[in-house]
């Protein structure tokens, strides 16, 4: 019985990884008692919103089954810690550490890693939010946050929160125009400071905002930075492909794995007659990712309503409403999530609990 349960849960596939429960590695356990059985499901994403309707799905697909007639299935979720670039280890307090990135500006790459880190965190992920775009932050307005961060005893600067996330932003420790002036060093190691001399109260993921483009700063951070996985914007245009072909294969130099394209602004929506336009042309997103044998983890549309809730500081996936963009949001988010699950874990040594007998 307990193959057949095996069997039946193989038949169902997670649209996150892409992969059948049994292969993405969820299966706990499974209890037999008769013809009642219990299944013990643990996820590698954080998932509380929808736990439950997938367990309910999965319920009733053993459920049907002829020779079972109960099902009792019971889930949680556990984020593990993914292994980062060769030299490095993972970051205190970090467990994964996603980069998004874009080889042209101006494609949506915060708007992506904004509503990324929101989306993860409205599924009881811990998250944080990085700016690494010394030049332009744009955190601070798109979260509506601003001002000097407190600092901790122990001298570390404490992330802002909003909208349940952790902020951290070059924005908010120097003159708006002061960054212009500092060569690429300077931003290297400005970031660095940032990254490991703010108090992230242990964390899921911290999602960085890179700057655009592909030059020696993007390639020493992806070099320096202990990065678990990389998500990649782009608009279908041509020219922002060949900039995101660019930015893939970065990553693939210094061995980060690519968890995925999003592609941004794929058709516009007319908000008087619903008419729906692909201004950047359609289906390049799409053949990028099949060319590079990378997942497209979403396709988010062009939208005035996007634009105005980043400027008004309250991102499109903040609100509880369920309409069509924040939900692509969330499954964009859960898709580039359960992608990471399936990469290699990171080899953290596990310090033994040390008895000391006194005999
Ligand atoms: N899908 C979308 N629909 C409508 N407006 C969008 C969309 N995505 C982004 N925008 C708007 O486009 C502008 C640029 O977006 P964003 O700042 O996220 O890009 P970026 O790639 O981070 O830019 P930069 O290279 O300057 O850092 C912003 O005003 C943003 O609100
Ligand atoms: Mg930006």
């Amino acid at each position: 019985m307990e193959n057949r349960v095996r069997e039946r849960l193989t038949e169902i596939e997670d649209p996150r990884t892409g992969l059948n429960l049994v292969e993405s590695g969820w299966l706990r356990g499974i209890g037999v008692d008769g013809r009642n059985v219990s299944v013990e499901l643990r996820f590698g994403y954080p998932c509380d919103r929808i736990a439950a309707d997938f367990s309910q799905q999965i319920q009733s697909h053993l459920e049907a089954s002829d020779d079972i007639d109960a099902a009792l299935v019971s889930s949680d979720w556990r984020v593990a810690s993914h292994k980062v670039q060769k030299d490095l280890s993972p970051q205190q307090g970090i467990r994964n550490i996603l980069a998004v990135a874009s080889g042209k500006g101006g494609v949506g790459k915060s708007t992506t890693a904004v509503n990324l880190a929101l989306a993860l965190a409205q599924q009881g992920g811990r998250v944080g939010v990085l700016d690494a775009d010394i030049y332009g932050p744009s955190l601070p307005r798109m979260l509506g946050v601003s001002g000097k961060p407190e600092i901790t005893e122990e001298r570390k600067m404490v992330p802002h929160r909003a909208h349940g996330v952790q902020v951290m932003s070059i924005g908010f420790l120097v003159e708006e125009d002061t960054p212009m002036i500092w060569r690429g060093p300077m931003v290297t190691s400005a970031l660095q400071q940032l990254l490991s001399e703010s108090a992230w109260g242990d964390l899921d993921y911290l999602v960085i905002d890179l700057p655009p483009g592909t030059g020696d700063i993007q390639l020493t951070l992806s070099q320096k930075i202990p990065v678990s996985g990389a998500i990649i914007v782009t608009t279908p245009q041509d020219i922002a492909l060949l900039d995101a072909q660019r930015a893939l294969q970065m990553f693939r130099r210094v061995d980060v794995p690519v968890l995925g394209l999003v592609e941004n602004m794929s058709v516009h929506v007319c908000s008087n007659c619903g008419l729906e336009e692909a201004i950047f042309g359609d289906r390049g997103g799409v053949d990028m990712a099949r060319d590079y044998g990378i997942p497209l983890l979403g396709r988010l549309p062009l939208d005035i309503r996007i634009r105005e809730q980043s400027d008004a500081g309250l991102p499109i996936a903040s609100g509880d409403a369920d309409d069509a963009i924040a939900a692509g949001y969330r499954a964009m988010a859960l898709r580039a999530a359960g992608e990471l699950s399936q990469q290699a874990k990171s080899r953290q040594i596990e310090i033994p609990n040390i008895v000391v007998q006194t005999s």
